[in-house]
């Protein structure tokens, strides 16, 4: 792990394992397979971080929006029931709704440590500059990695409320989902609590069309993991020659993204050494986003140990925010 500390002793960034070499391995494993993949974290450089938050902004994307207001509406009870917690937030990109959270607790003075893990360290850095001037009495310890790694290195002060938002778990297969779970339940401490937001199955209309917007973010979003490896690992993907795919299955209530390749063409990946072919049509599956039955995720949280104390939704329940306290 290496550490930096920035402008003041309110913010430090540390780096957890070699990201780049992980890149190197996950490329060369996922397009060597017989249904090519990528996973979903190499969306996110400094470009695919902001392309998530327009897709958020996007009128047809309702998971930010339903739960921002679920958070609006019930922060006063989340709070209240997470008294006196280090905010630990896995994924916390932007942290635009987790400033619900902050004003309320803000509100009632309580002093704020918030550990946001990204794999994203220039998103991490930009967030935390915007909050430490929002927030005069807010200390942050940054984790520049992807969750498991983050996990492991949990600064250990105070009772933490780990932060799961915005069904980032439907981006985890059901084997990641329990590794995940396994995790939690390896690092945290009885007494701390775990505030998990998840989207709920609906109609396929509404599901397709949240990942097809109109304005044809989500597409430049999917394609920007080209983009990313083209400049990390010297390929040169064409992105003029892939088009974005999203539809629901419904058997595995998940969403499906690929990257369909419009032509039959070869790909250099000039740092792996490797030359990928693909026929017209084949495709990169790129994400799964899940769609969750709520009473499943809850037995499988209790089964780790967790013990379940509250949930929210909004009125037409599209989206649910559950707390848990790990309790060993
Ligand atoms: C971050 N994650 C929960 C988003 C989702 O809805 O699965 C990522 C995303 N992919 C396409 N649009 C948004």
């Amino acid at each position: 792990m290496s550490t930096r500390f920035r402008e003041t002793d309110r913010l430090q960034i540390s780096t957890v394992g070699k990201v780049r070499s992980q890149l190197r391995t996950d490329v060369a494993f996922g397009l060597r397979q017989s249904q090519k993949t990528l996973p979903p974290k190499y969306f996110y450089d400094a470009y695919g971080s902001r392309l998530f938050e327009d897709i958020c902004q996007q009128p047809e994307y309702y998971l930010t929006r339903t739960e921002a207001q679920i958070l609006r509406t019930h922060a006063a009870a989340i709070v209240r029931q997470t008294a006196g917690a280090s905010l630990v937030e896995l994924g916390s990109g932007s942290a635009v709704k987790t400033r619900l959270l902050f004003d309320e607790y803000q509100r009632r003075d309580h002093l704020l440590h918030y550990v946001p893990i990204d794999i994203s360290a220039s998103m991490l850095e930009e967030t935390a500059r915007g909050l430490l001037t929002d927030y005069p009495t807010m200390s942050i310890e940054a984790l520049a990695t992807d969750y498991l790694a983050g996990l492991t290195v949990l600064p250990n002060t105070r009772p933490r409320l780990v932060l799961f938002l915005g069904s980032n778990l439907g981006n985890f297969s059901p084997a990641e989902q329990t590794e995940l779970f396994q995790h939690l339940a390896a690092y945290l401490h009885p007494g701390d609590q775990f505030l998990l937001g998840l989207d709920l199955r609906k109609s396929v209309e509404v599901l397709e069309a949240a990942y097809n917007d109109a304005a044809g973010v989500t597409a430049d979003f999917n394609l920007n993991i080209l983009r990313h490896i083209n400049r990390e690992l010297q390929a040169d993907f064409n992105l003029a020659q892939f088009s974005h795919l999203a539809f629901y299955n419904q058997e595995l209530h998940q969403i499906e993204m690929h990257l369909k390749s419009e032509v039959a063409q070869d790909v250099t990946i000039a740092a792996l050494d490797l030359t990928v072919s693909f026929q017209v049509g084949e495709t990169i599956h790129t994400e799964i986003s899940r769609k969750f039955d709520a009473q499943e995720v809850k037995e499988q949280l209790i089964g780790h140990g967790f013990q379940y104390q509250s949930q929210w939704t909004d009125p037409d329940n599209r989206f649910l925010l559950s707390l848990f306290r790990y309790t060993g």
